[in-house]
C-alpha cells in the first residue's frame, strides 16, 4: 500500500504531484457534469418549462459534444500540443458553463450543453495522455489515475453540490455555474506546467525534452538516467515513424485498435451510468423515500471514490491485469444479484439492504478496475507517433457507447424490465470478462516503449 507514496518520494515528487494534479482538473470537469446534471433537471423542468423530449436532449447532447471534442482534440494534441489542447478546453469549458448559468430557454441551454461536451471530450483523453507522457513508469500507473479519482470526486462534488443548493433561489443555475470555478483553474493552471518530453520529441526540439526530464526526474536515485530515457523515445519514434493512423485499422498495429476497444465499450456496456444517474431510482425501486435514496446516492459516490483511491494505490503494485480481472468478476456477481434481487418479490420484501449492498459492491468493483484501468490502458499502449489519434479513437468510442446506454436504459427496462436490464448487463459482463482474459497484457512496471515493442512485435 506504501509503495506508491515510497516510490512517489524517491522522485522529484512536488513538481510530478503538481502538474499531474493540474492535469486531472480535466477529470474533475467530466465528473461533475456527469453527475450535476440529474439533480439539475428536476428543478430545470419546471423552470424552463422542459418536456421529457427536451430532458432527454439537454442531458444527451453533452455526450454528442464529448463525442465531437474527443473527434477533434486527438488532431489538436498533436498539432498545437497536449498542453495548449487542454487550456483550450479548460476556456471552453468556462464558455460552456456560463452559457448554461445563465440560459434563457431550452434551445440556448441545449447548445451551451453542446459547448460543455466538446471541452469535457477533450479533458476526458488529454489528461491520461499528458500524465502518462511525464511519469517514470514506476508509478505511472498511480499517476494517470488521478484522472479517474477527480473523476470520481468531481461525480460526488456535483452530488453535494446539488443537495447544498437544492433549496435556493436559480437553484438549477447555481449548480451548472459552479463549475465555471475548475474550468478557469485547469486553463489557468495548465499555462503554467511543461510540454510532455515526448510531444517535444515527435516537434524534433530533442533540447527541451531533455531539459524538462531533467526537472521532471531531478533526486530520483532510479530514474535519473535522462539521456536513456531520450534515446528510448527516440528509438521508438523511429521504428514507428512509420506507423499511420491507417496502421490502427489495417495494419500491424490492429490488435491494439481492438484492445482500446474492447476496453471502451464494455466499460459503458456494463452499464455504470446508470448506476451513476439513476442509483436514486433504483434505491427508491426498493421501497426508499425519495429523501432516504438521495441520502444513500451520497454513499455511492462515497464509495466510488474510495476505492479509486485503493486503485491508485495498487495498480502499479498489483499490476493492471489482476485488478481488471477481479473489478469484472465482482461487477458481475453484483449485477446478477440485482437482477435475482429485482426478479424475487420476497428478497424485496424481506431483504431491502441487499440492493444497497450489491450497488455498492458494484460501484466499487467498477472503481478498483475497469473504472481506472480503461483509461490507463489506452494511454500506455499506443506508440507514441499515433498514441492520442488512437487514444481519441478509443474515446470517441466510450463516449458513444455512454449516449447509447443513457438512451436506452430507460426503454429497455419497458421492454425487458429492470431485472432483465440487470441480467444483460450480467451477460455483457461475463463476455467483458473473457474478452480481457484472453487480450488485455499487464503494462504495469514498463516504459511505454517496452510495451509497444512487446505489443507490437510480428507473432510468430
Ligand atoms: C469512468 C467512466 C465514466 C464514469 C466513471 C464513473 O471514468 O469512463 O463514464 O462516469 O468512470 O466513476
Amino acid at each position: 500500500m506504501t509503495s506508491f507514496f515510497h516510490e512517489l518520494r524517491q522522485t522529484n515528487s512536488g513538481v510530478l504531484l503538481r502538474i499531474s494534479a493540474i492535469a486531472a482538473i480535466g477529470g474533475l470537469l467530466f465528473g461533475y457534469d456527469t453527475g450535476v446534471i440529474s439533480g439539475a433537471l428536476l428543478y430545470i423542468k419546471d423552470d424552463l418549462h422542459a418536456g421529457t423530449q427536451a430532458q432527454q436532449w439537454i442531458v444527451s447532447t453533452l455526450l454528442l459534444g464529448a463525442i465531437l471534442g474527443a473527434v477533434l482534440s486527438g488532431y489538436l494534441a498533436d498539432r498545437i500540443s497536449r498542453k495548449y489542447t487542454k487550456v483550450i478546453s479548460g476556456i471552453v469549458y468556462v464558455i460552456g458553463a456560463l452559457g448554461c448559468a445563465f440560459a434563457v430557454n431550452v434551445p440556448m441551454l441545449i447548445g451551451f450543453r453542446f459547448v460543455l461536451g466538446l471541452s469535457v471530450g477533450t479533458a476526458s483523453f488529454v489528461a491520461p495522455l499528458y500524465i502518462s507522457e511525464v511519469s517514470p513508469p514506476r508509478i505511472r500507473g498511480g499517476l494517470v489515475s488521478f484522472n479517474q479519482l477527480a473523476i470520481t470526486s468531481g461525480i460526488l462534488l456535483s452530488y453535494l453540490v446539488n443537495f447544498a443548493f437544492k433549496d435556493a433561489a436559480n437553484n438549477w443555475r447555481w449548480m451548472l455555474g459552479v463549475a465555471v470555478i475548475p474550468g478557469a483553474a485547469l486553463a489557468i493552471g495548465m499555462l503554467t506546467v511543461p510540454h510532455t518530453p515526448r510531444w517535444l520529441m515527435e516537434q524534433h526540439r530533442e533540447d527541451d525534452a531533455r531539459g524538462v526530464l531533467q526537472k521532471l526526474r531531478e533526486g530520483d536515485g532510479k530514474d535519473s538516467d535522462v539521456d536513456g530515457e531520450i534515446d528510448e523515445i527516440k528509438d521508438a519514434a523511429k521504428s514507428e515513424r512509420s506507423s499511420k493512423l491507417g496502421d490502427l485499422f489495417h495494419g500491424r498495429l490492429r490488435p491494439l485498435l481492438w484492445i482500446g476497444l474492447g476496453l471502451a465499450i464494455f466499460q459503458q456496456f456494463v452499464g455504470i451510468n446508470t448506476v451513476i444517474y439513476y442509483a436514486p431510482t433504483i434505491l427508491a425501486d426498493t421501497g426508499l423515500t425519495k429523501s432516504a435514496s438521495i441520502t444513500q446516492t451520497v454513499f455511492v459516490g462515497v464509495t466510488n471514490v474510495v476505492f479509486t483511491v485503493v486503485a491508485v494505490l495498487l495498480l502499479d503494485r498489483v499490476g493492471r491485469r489482476k485488478l481488471l480481472l477481479t473489478g469484472t468478476v465482482g461487477l458481475t456477481i453484483a449485477l446478477a444479484v440485482l437482477g435475482v434481487y429485482f426478479t424475487s418479490r420476497t428478497l424485496q420484501q424481506q431483504a431491502g439492504w441487499l440492493a444497497l449492498v450489491a450497488l455498492l459492491v458494484y460501484i466499487a468493483s467498477f472503481a478498483i478496475g475497469l473504472g481506472p484501468v480503461f483509461w490507463l490502458m489506452i494511454s500506455e499502449i499506443y506508440p507514441t507517433g499515433v498514441r492520442s489519434k488512437a487514444m481519441s479513437v478509443a474515446t470517441v468510442a466510450n463516449w458513444a457507447a455512454n449516449f447509447v446506454v443513457a438512451v436506452t436504459f430507460l426503454s429497455l427496462g419497458q421492454a425487458i424490465t429492470r431485472q432483465g436490464t440487470f441480467f444483460l448487463y450480467t451477460g455483457i459482463g461475463v463476455v467483458a470478462f473473457l474478452f480481457f482474459l484472453s487480450r488485455v497484457p499487464e503494462t504495469s512496471n514498463r516504459s511505454l516503449e517496452d510495451i509497444q515493442q512487446e505489443l507490437t512485435a510480428p507473432r510468430s
